[in-house]
């Protein structure tokens, strides 16, 4: 792979062509930073779900799981703060009328100093740019991208409007009546569903501090730039869990949640070196302490999760808005207290692209005799779209019937694929190339002695087992 630009195409292809992720309403030409999720992509994307969603839920003790609803009352969001700060400080370009977020903007410069071998500038540049966002400075940004004469990729241009402030959710109406008491928000986090219902949760789930609630779900925000294929969308799934503890102990929570979340994603097989914590300087409005994790995508480190320090500043604001009572009575203290919060959100399109950059491969597969190449994606077992690829080696002679045996007998335990069409080789690549970590292969010598062969997606190494290992063999990987 030339650079790592192509290297984001290269997988975007990769994706369209094998049935991962397709443009939105592509017969239409596609609906900008929105995407569907095909017959593979969807396997893996609810492979990660169910992977975050057991670690949370079923490997803790004290955390539950919840589904709330997209549509949550108005109020929510005038309490949570978003109507009024979920915004990012704007700028249009006057010849091109393009619209960009002023840290993207900057970032993206920073990104081509750093290309030309001027890191020191790129994180000067980047420092101030944070020093500015945390005092919002709109004059200082402004006057630090003229500065640098910084150009619209488009117009090629630095003819600049102010810095302005431009809210990200999305409005619909509620009802039939158009007016501005029916408005709704779709909401921009899941993580409001389990503020307001922390003590359905707590009462009902009889949970004692410290506890969390987890949920997977639908978020939307109206992203200005919208781009890098599933990085930044404007409908796009969080897999959030809010930890509720007692005042006072955040700093320690904060710092257990961080490890942990990171052993979470060192267990993807994803090495240390790919990953980079990023504490924030300017700070969102509900945080008193904050930090990212980073992976190394093609494009370079870029945010996957976010750990959160977010007081009580929820649960507050939601006490004082709805008039009830969100305390939490703690028997060994024997004391009423707003609970705390530690925040784990992670992005799951975020953790499908980090998952699909890091399987992707080109390998080189030439000998003196002969130029070969293949498409590999080397998925973690467990994270596989498809576990188990069954295929006779021929269509007749009794080799589908047992094949099919064999299919029957695996696919209540794990995620097989049958076929019987095209050479064996071109199957194998065909596997290769959706993330298969192993294929069987039934020929005539399994009518003889009830053999197969196996095939190892990542070594290519084939082996002959009995038919009746074959389920112990697959499952060793993918549990
Ligand atoms: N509740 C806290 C919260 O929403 P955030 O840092 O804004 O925090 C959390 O978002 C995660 O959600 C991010 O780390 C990222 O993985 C994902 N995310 C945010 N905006 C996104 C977008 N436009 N497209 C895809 N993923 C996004």
């Amino acid at each position: 792979m030339a650079n790592d630009v192509q290297k984001l195409q290269a997988i975007i292809s990769h994706c369209k062509e094998y049935g991962f992720i397709f443009p939105s309403s592509e017969i239409y030409d596609g609906l900008s930073a929105v995407y569907d999720y095909g017959q593979y992509g969807s396997e893996l994307k609810k492979n990660i779900r169910d992977y975050w969603w057991e670690s949370m839920t079923r490997l803790h003790d004290n955390i539950v799981g919840i589904d709330a609803a997209i549509f949550m009352h108005p109020t929510t969001w005038k309490a949570s703060g978003h109507v009024d700060n979920f915004s990012d400080p704007m700028i249009d370009n006057k010849d091109s009328q393009k619209r960009y977020r002023v840290d993207h903007l900057i970032e993206a410069y920073a990104d081509e100093l750093e290309a030309e071998g001027k890191k020191e500038e790129a994180d000067a540049l980047l420092s101030a740019m944070d020093r500015l966002l945390a005092a919002s400075d709109f004059q200082g940004l402004k006057k630090l991208i003229e500065e640098k004469k910084i150009k619209c990729g488009i117009s090629g241009t630095s003819n600049w409007s102010d810095v302005r402030q431009f809210n990200l959710m999305f409005s619909t109406q509620l009802g039939s009546v158009t007016d501005e008491a029916n408005e709704i928000f779709l909401r921009p986090e899941t993580a409001q569903g389990i503020f307001v219902n922390f003590q359905n949760v707590q009462k009902t789930g009889r949970m004692k501090i410290p506890f969390g609630i987890a949920q997977v779900g639908k978020a939307f925000r109206n992203e200005i730039v919208a781009r890098q294929f599933i990085f930044r969308m404007r409908e796009f799934e969080q897999m959030e869990m809010q930890y509720f503890i007692k005042p006072g102990s955040q700093k320690e929570w904060y710092e257990y949640w961080k490890k942990d979340r990171m052993q979470w994603h060192l267990s993807l097989g994803i090495p240390l070196e790919k990953y980079r914590f990023h504490d924030h300087v300017k700070l969102a409005h509900y945080a008193d302490a904050a930090t990212d994790i980073e992976y190394e995508f093609p494009m370079g480190f870029k945010e996957v999760e976010g750990i959160h320090s977010r007081t009580d500043f929820d649960l507050k604001n939601h006490q004082e808005y709805s008039r009830k009572k969100l305390t939490y009575f703690d028997t060994e203290l024997n004391q009423h207290y707003l609970p705390y919060v530690i925040e784990t959100s992670i992005g799951l399109d975020r953790t499908v692209l980090m998952i699909l950059s890091e399987a992707y491969l080109e390998e080189d597969l030439s000998t003196t005799e002969k130029k070969d190449s293949r498409v590999i994606l080397k998925f973690p077992p467990k994270l596989a779209p498809v576990k188990l690829a069954i295929l006779p080696l021929i269509k007749k002679d009794g080799l589908p019937e047992i094949a099919r045996e064999i299919l029957g007998a695996c696919r209540a335990h794990f995620r097989c694929f049958y076929e019987e069409k095209d050479t064996i080789g071109k199957r194998y690549r065909r596997m290769d190339a959706i993330g298969t970590p192993f294929c069987v292969t039934v020929d005539h010598q399994s009518r003889e002695d009830q053999t197969v062969t196996i095939r190892y997606r990542d070594s290519m190494n084939q082996e002959r087992i009995p038919i009746t290992r074959i389920r112990e063999i697959v499952e060793k990987e993918i549990f």
